[in-house]
């Protein structure tokens, strides 16, 4: 038999998103009359802009021909679409990044898994707590820990508490590491780092020689005035890496389309000590690993930045964020303590009664027959907690509400 890499075997056994949709489809089995509303997963419901699917169907039309006909694509992206992100999300901002720096991808669930795989199998690693579970079990799979505590936690990472004291801020490493992952609007809480908090972080990293990994996936979310981007903090050019993405920002879970910025100034050092760009070595990775989004699809994605498609991209948006205040105010007027949910598609509340965070999963489920997803999923300081999703269609939105603060 083949030797399997042993880390997957430290693994929890289920990945987060799997494990609810196996007890919501068990629970559907035995109730097949349940009327059950999905606030899980945050997947996207509204359609695409009709700029963008026009924009998707006319690089097919072309693609049809033998003038406009295209094979493989350059791995890192089109020079439209990275262009096309250069000036609209960071130059409009007044932030200074280069199209060459720009690496369109699938996703960045893929991103954020992919990018240890640059760094050393030595490299150390903070994570917030909560946290979205892809930047830990990548590491894990990768061998960069050793096995979990009873708690959840892996030997080998440092885990940042982000506690309602905090704002659900996480609080700077006791010790140097090489890597921190920081999301932000952060999933699952929805809170939002403020420029203070990111300018303590960039001075942090560079004091440390450390590498931040932003996860800005939600920023269209943020609705008030704080940071989009950590390129808006001076000095993290040289030490952070952020992740973007269509998914949520224009409905593009299904048809998939991210990217992940890496400055030319940003280095890591090799066994000798010699410093080496990162750019060069994601570079190499892409080149050598993805032949690049299709070509559709990148059309697809710079639709988005037209007039009509920007437009029709913030009003599903807009949508989203009312569903999400509608979440927020209800539960709030219920007696519920809520958290996120201005500056981001997702509602963090506090379960009623202490119910720790599966308990109370479990008791929406059966009771108002809607999901959610659990706190303690995240992190054990996600205990007690649990995150609502705004991506719904108001009815359904709406309904669920109505059970959650009435019948339950
Ligand atoms: C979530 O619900 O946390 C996200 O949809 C997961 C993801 O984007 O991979």
């Amino acid at each position: 038999m083949a030797r399997v890499n042993d880390h997957y075997l430290k693994l929890a056994a289920g990945y987060l998103f799997p494990e609810i949709t196996r007890r919501v489809n068990a629970f559907g089995e035995a109730n097949p009359s349940a009327d059950v509303i999905k606030l899980g997963i945050g997947d996207v419901v509204l359609p695409l802009s009709s700029a963008v699917g026009q924009a998707m169907h006319d690089a097919i039309d072309e693609m049809a021909t033998s003038d406009g006909f295209r094979g493989y694509g350059p791995s890192e992206g089109y020079d439209f679409l990275r262009e096309a992100i250069a000036e609209n999300d960071f130059g409009s901002r007044g932030v200074r990044i280069d199209p060459s720096e720009i690496y369109a991808s699938d996703g960045s669930k893929c991103d954020s898994a992919n990018i240890q795989e640059i760094f050393a199998e030595e490299a150390t690693l903070a994570v917030s707590d909560p946290v979205y579970p892809v930047y830990v079990d990548t590491n894990v799979m990768a061998g960069r820990t050793g096995d979990p505590d009873d708690g959840g936690r892996y030997g080998g990472i440092q885990y940042l508490p982000c506690t309602e004291e905090s704002g659900f801020m996480p609080s700077l490493p006791d010790e140097p590491v090489d890597l921190i992952y920081l999301c932000s609007p952060n999933n699952p809480t929805g809170t939002v780092a403020p420029k203070e908090e990111l300018l303590k972080w960039v001075d942090w990293a560079r004091a440390n020689d450390s590498i931040i990994l932003f996860d800005a996936a939600y920023e269209r979310f943020i609705t008030e005035d704080l940071p989009h981007s950590i390129y808006e903090i001076e000095g993290a050019r040289e030490c952070a890496i952020e992740f973007r993405s269509f998914s949520k920002t224009a409905g593009f879970t299904g048809i998939r389309c991210a990217y992940i910025v890496i400055p030319k100034e940003l280095q890591g050092k090799d066994s000798e000590g010699v410093s080496v760009p990162i750019s060069q070595l994601w570079g190499r990775r892409t080149n050598t690993k993805f032949n690049g989004i299709s070509y559709p699809v990148q059309r697809g994605a710079e639709a988005i930045y037209s007039e009509a498609g920007a437009k029709e991209v913030q009003a599903n948006i807009d949508y989203y964020l009312a569903n999400a205040a509608l979440i927020k105010n209800g539960l709030s007027k219920a007696g519920f303590t809520t958290f996120g949910g201005v500056n981001a598609p997702y509602v963090w509340l506090k379960t009623p009664g202490g119910k720790d965070s599966w308990q109370f999963f479990d008791e929406l489920l059966e009771k108002a027959n809607v999901v959610g997803t659990p706190g303690s999923g995240f992190g054990s300081c996600g205990e007690g907690y649990f995150r609502l999703s705004a991506f719904g269609f108001r009815e359904k939105v709406e309904e669920a509400i109505e059970r959650i603060t009435t019948g339950f």
